[in-house]
């Protein structure tokens, strides 16, 4: 495994909540567990005034809270690498001092003109930032030579954050303003989802053993749930997520690459291309979903009024007459020889029962049944079920059909569980620290590549733009807080002859 380059990460958007709360939290625990490189320098640019120590003192606050394995001397040892540059970043006046400031590092610690820039700003900004970098000509090498440096060449790359656009036309637009500048090797699409434990554990669940590949396709598997189910409201985010909603917070991002963990083909190898070739592929075989085709294949929510918080449509912040839904279940469908006729049903909705994140894989039953008539806890056998929970637990599940002990013959359902905080004794660290230290590496295995993303787009916009309309129209507080959505996606899940896995 190649080790991370010496470079100085350069945050645009600084003094926002993202930095404070997971990006310097993640950095801190990764150079606690010696992963980061030695002479790296992180350099936060923001519009306010600030000292290198007033900054440092801010970050140690929310680090000592957010970050697992708080010890003072050790945050004072890393603080020393954090420094912070005042600017207005999508303007062009602030860039030659930064510049100079980046240069600065290259003598004093040994950072060899290698700069990772991260765009934790408002999306908006995202191509008049690109666009000022290139002007101030920070990437000399990104357009020739970006994802291996070999001697003494200097890379120059750049992480985007979500929402990578709005639909299937902005984010078309945005990566022709990134690949003006930045090579597609260059060019880090981050997903938190992709940092979490077990999106990777998939790839070892479903490639390095011998017993679920064989059957994981269209003969075997009835359908596949994606599930990412939320308690919390919208709270103070209702600016933002009255603009976005469930599809493009979480179905569009995170729960379309989950997605594509599950339904891809085997990789040649385990390098980032060869995964993210597959991923592609899996992406893009999902069927376009016809007008005529969508309210059968989706509801839309928004939550009612409770105790604990208005219903979503009062909330300040929100339009009158706000269709943006906080509750979306989709159903897919994947055109290809593995999953032809295998439904993927993905759903997420804030306000709900329970915090949850899991993958479901239901088996179809056997092929014939040598146990009708025989006494089944639960009416009759069904077929395997494969559940990863991907949070609040870390957990894999099979659910199986066994003799219930004695006579006569009885037959019951029951689960082996594979829970990896208890097994392996380590706790998850924030995603985001191995993604940051995968980019200092040059390795692009979990971040999506630009046909990923459009695909992703081009999957969901019908439950988005103007075919939406019959599912969107009257969803104001169609469900109830700390329920599972409204009725229409249980009905949905029903004319399937199927159920929604809410255990
Ligand atoms: C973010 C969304 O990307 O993911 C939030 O913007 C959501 O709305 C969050 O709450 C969920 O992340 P996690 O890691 O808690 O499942």
């Amino acid at each position: 495994m190649r080790k991370p380059d010496p470079c100085v990460l350069v945050i645009f958007g600084a003094s926002g909540d993202l930095t404070a709360r997971k990006l310097i939290p993640a950095l801190y625990e990764m150079r606690a567990a010696g992963t980061l490189p030695s002479n790296l320098k992180v350099l936060g640019v923001s519009r306010r005034e600030k000292s290198d120590d007033g900054w440092r003192d801010e970050l140690a606050a929310s680090a000592k809270q957010h970050a697992k394995g708080w010890d003072a001397a050790k945050w004072k040892d890393f603080a020393s690498c954090i420094h912070y540059f005042a600017g207005d970043a999508a303007q062009g006046a602030m860039y030659p001092a930064l510049a100079d400031r980046l240069r600065e590092f290259d003598e004093s610690a040994g950072t060899k003109g290698n700069r990772l820039f991260y765009l934790s700003v408002a999306p908006e900004l995202y191509e008049a930032i690109v666009d000022r970098i290139s002007e101030a000509e920070l990437v000399t090498e990104g357009k020739r030579w970006c994802s291996i440096s070999p001697g003494d060449r200097s890379w120059q790359r750049i992480i985007i954050e979500k929402p990578f656009g709005h639909d299937e036309a902005s984010a078309a637009s945005l990566n022709r303003a990134l690949g003006r500048v930045f090579e597609e090797e260059a060019i880090y699409r981050i997903d938190h989802y992709l940092g979490k434990e077990v999106v990777q554990a998939m790839l070892v669940l479903r490639f390095a053993n011998t017993m679920f590949e064989p059957v994981w396709n269209h003969r075997y598997i009835d359908h596949v749930q994606i599930t990412a189910a939320e308690t919390v409201g919208v709270g103070n985010r209702t600016a933002f997520y009255d603009q976005t909603g469930a599809i493009r917070d979480m179905i569009q991002s995170h729960l379309l690459q989950i997605f594509a963990f599950v339904a891809m083909e085997p990789p040649t190898t385990m390098t980032a291309d060869d995964i993210r070739a597959e991923k592609i592929k899996a992406v893009r075989a999902i069927r376009p979903t016809l007008p005529d085709a969508v309210a059968a294949h989706g509801v839309l929510g928004q939550y009612a009024a409770a105790s604990t918080e208005g219903a979503y449509a009062e909330l300040a912040g929100v339009a009158k007459g706000s269709t943006t839904e906080t509750f979306a279940a989709i159903r897919l469908h994947v055109d290809n020889w593995r999953w032809a006729g295998t439904p993927f049903y993905i759903r997420s909705g804030k306000c709900l029962a329970r915090k949850c994140t899991e993958v479901v894989v239901q088996f179809k039953p056997p092929a014939a049944d040598l146990f009708r008539g025989v006494p089944h806890a639960s009416g009759g056998v069904e077929g395997n079920r494969l559940v990863i929970e991907i949070a609040p637990a870390q957990r894999t599940r099979l659910r199986f059909e066994s003799k219930v002990p004695g006579t006569p013959l009885t037959i019951a359902g029951v689960e082996m569980q594979a829970d990896f905080d208890k097994q392996f004794g380590v706790q998850a660290l924030e995603a985001y620290g191995p993604l940051l230290v995968d980019a200092m590496r040059g390795d692009q295995s979990l971040y999506k590549h630009r046909l990923e993303v459009e695909g992703g787009w081009v999957a969901v916009m019908p439950f988005l733009d103007a075919m939406s309309a019959p599912i969107r129209k009257s969803i104001a507080s169609n469900y109830a807080q700390g329920s599972w959505g409204p009725a229409a996606a249980d009905a949905m899940m029903a004319r399937d002859g199927r159920v929604w896995h809410n255990e």
